[in-house]
């Protein structure tokens, strides 16, 4: 059966005015620290990244800056000095803007480590949500052991942008395994313009059309993604998604 037989991709739909983001309020997925990833690298850029999400409606931030101990070992100290840095910023040029820090989680033997000592940077009203990505090559052998144990401690794992993991694609059954293992899932706004390409698209639709997406970040790194999340603004789905009740928004702040 060939990747896309059981559905119906959508037809390209007419672009609409752009929806003021303040309808969904709150960025729960971003790199707006500096120099701590592959996110905004100086103080300004996080602060230029800042006003121009502001300017299309959000107003609270929870960035979460990447934690891959290959790659960015970052340390729950690291990201609160920096966040500080940022805040204090804000405040000087009398920026209104909330923003708060946790992390983006690759699932690897560290942060299986840090589930197993329960020292996940976690938020939300709970307390309890941790957005976690995994590989955008290979399946991971170890992330149904990583989701047990995160439910075990009393985590709300939240799955970064599971329509980016190409894999998955032909196979739609591994999205609703995820909700069924209690993970919710988080796609990016971006993956909705196609810049991901159409099958990165067309999964996404998927999902918020048959109400499987409960949380929607720009996962902002660059000036480039504040562009494409302007174009995602113009998107009919964007619309359905806000329309539609999955997203739980409301349970961050
Ligand atoms: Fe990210």
């Amino acid at each position: 059966m060939g990747l896309f037989d059981k559905w119906k991709p959508t037809k390209k739909e007419k672009k609409i005015d752009p929806i003021d983001l303040s309808a969904i309020g709150f960025d729960m997925h971003s790199h707006l620290l500096p120099g701590i990833d592959d996110g905004a690298p100086t103080l300004e850029e996080s602060i230029q990244l800042i006003l121009h999400l502001q300017e299309m409606g959000y107003r609270k931030f929870l960035t979460t800056p990447h934690i891959f101990w290959d790659m960015y070992k970052n340390t729950p100290e690291i990201i609160s000095e920096k966040l500080a840095l940022v805040r204090s910023e804000l405040k000087a040029r009398q920026i209104d803007v909330e923003i708060d820090a946790a992390a983006e989680y690759y699932c690897d033997e560290h942060f299986e480590s840090l589930i197993e000592q329960e020292k996940l940077l976690t938020f939300g009203k709970s307390k309890k949500l941790v957005l976690f990505e995994i590989s955008f090559a290979d399946e991971n052998i170890n992330l149904g052991r990583a989701i047990f144990n995160m439910r075990l401690a009393g985590y709300q794992p939240i799955l970064a942008h599971p329509e980016r993991y190409e894999y998955w694609h032909g196979n739609f059954e591994k999205y609703q395994s995820m909700i069924d293992k209690d993970v919710l899932l988080q796609v990016n706004i971006n993956s909705l313009t196609g810049q991901y390409g159409p099958n990165c698209q067309r999964i996404s639709e998927r999902l918020i059309d048959k109400g499987m997406v409960s949380f929607i970040g720009t996962d902002c790194h660059h000036m480039g993604h504040v562009q494409l999340t302007h174009q995602a603004r113009q998107m009919p789905v964007l619309k359905r998604l806000i329309e539609c009740g999955s997203l739980r928004h409301d349970e961050l702040f």
